[in-house]
């Protein structure tokens, strides 16, 4: 079975995470508030090595300065006293009333002003404790009637903040990096930048492009019905990958935030062999932390959070060891080759050939057997099927 985990498998968590309430739109919290500190030692004894955290989760909004340094020194002890690490900071622009139309793209310009300096303040603290990747999951960036808002000149007011961000960033020689966090809805209707695409697609606008990836959640994509492992397959191919949100998601529905492998497990299975053998000699296609964004479900007491926590880092370490036996398996070998997915990486024309060369080619169109090729099965369902049985500790 899986060693436990340890510092070395880079597992981080969100503070907002174990801490949920469980607070609901149709009921009270079942638990009560979990001081930070309790937090980073029970995180720190389950293993993990990392905490991040909304700036709101660690300073209650509207705290004064003297409140202010309390909580960062606190917790700034913890961390001192356990060795956890603080990989990631972000900023809660979707709580307080004030963001209810958004924060970068708010219709008013007041709010979008206050948005900016509540962000650049958080900048500052993310420096202050090391972080390296500044996420921004613009959840109230958005809107529920067509009308209501003007979507370019939207994209153009998000552009505008992330540039600032980034200018910021490089003028106080930070050397943070953003990572973008798409989703498609909730809380608003429909939210700006729903998908790995369209966020990719805005990063190559703005001024600095190199300073800005994509925090991809397993959830977020399959509420679009979309496929993570192919999402996080593109972010690998657009060097974007910055940070990634690890949880379940059970189908097109609300968000919800499961233990990481208690949703499509499958996929799952798929994502953590790519991120852990996908490199290019076969080795992790991604080094950055293991980060989980889930919710200990509301049924759950603090023995149930903890053990909630545990779970996530469990099924990532059992699928890492269930995909290392998958690519070791000979027959898994001889199957991948007769469904030729390693030539797919042979390039389709011949090293130097032109197009005048191909055309001229009577091998690849006047002579080809084309029905003889039509013929080949590829045998993509055995391969599923070994893999499912890896999954399934079959094999
Ligand atoms: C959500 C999001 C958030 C963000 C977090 C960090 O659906 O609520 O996943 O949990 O990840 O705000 O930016
Ligand atoms: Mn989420
Ligand atoms: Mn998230």
């Amino acid at each position: 079975m899986a060693a436990q985990p340890t510092p070395a498998d880079k597992f981080s968590f969100g503070l907002w995470t174990v801490g949920w309430t469980a607070r609901d739109p149709f009921g009270e919290a079942t638990r009560e508030a979990l001081d930070p500190v309790e937090a980073v030692n029970r995180l720190a004894e389950l293993g993990a090595y990392g905490i991040t955290f909304h700036d709101d989760d660690l300073i209650p909004f509207g705290s004064d300065d003297t409140a202010r340094e309390q909580h960062i020194s606190r917790f700034r002890k913890a961390l001192e006293e356990t060795g956890l690490v603080v990989p990631m900071v972000t900023t809660n622009l979707f709580t307080h009333p004030v963001f209810k139309d958004g924060g970068f793209t708010s219709n008013d310009r007041d709010v979008r002003r206050f948005a900016l300096r509540k962000v650049l303040r958080n900048i500052d603290l993310a420096a202050e404790l090391g972080a390296q990747t500044f996420v921004m999951w613009g959840g109230r960036e958005g809107a529920e009637y067509d009308a209501a808002k003007d979507i370019r000149a939207a994209l153009d007011r998000y552009r505008e903040a992330v540039d600032l961000l980034a200018e910021y960033v490089i003028d106080r020689g930070y050397g943070l990096k953003f990572a973008i966090e798409p989703k498609p809805n909730e809380p608003r209707g429909d939210i700006l930048l729903p998908t790995v695409g369209h966020a990719l697609a805005f990063i190559n606008e703005l001024a600095h492009p190199e300073l800005v990836g994509l925090n991809p959640e397993v959830g977020h994509e399959q509420m679009a019905g979309l496929n993570y492992m192919h999402g996080i397959a593109q972010a690998l191919w657009a060097g974007k990958l910055f940070h990634l949100d690890l949880n379940g998601q059970r189908g097109i529905k609300y968000d919800q935030d499961l233990v990481f492998g208690h949703g499509d497990l499958l996929n799952s299975f798929a994502l953590v062999d790519l991120l852990e053998n996908g490199g290019p000699q076969g080795g992790p296609a991604y080094t950055g932390p293991r980060h989980f964004d889930y919710k200990p479900s509301r049924t759950e007491d603090y023995t149930g959070v903890w053990a909630s926590a545990a779970a996530n880092m469990r099924t990532y370490l059992l699928l890492k060891e269930r995909a290392a036996a998958f690519r070791a398996d000979p027959e898994v070998r001889e199957a991948l080759a007769a469904s030729k997915v390693g030539e797919l990486s042979t390039p389709t024309l011949n090293p130097g050939e032109t197009y005048a060369e191909l055309l001229a080619d009577r091998s690849a169109f006047e002579e080809l057997d084309v029905d003889a090729v039509a013929a080949r099965g590829f045998g993509f369902v055995r391969l599923n099927q070994l893999a499912v049985e890896h999954l399934l500790g079959a094999r």
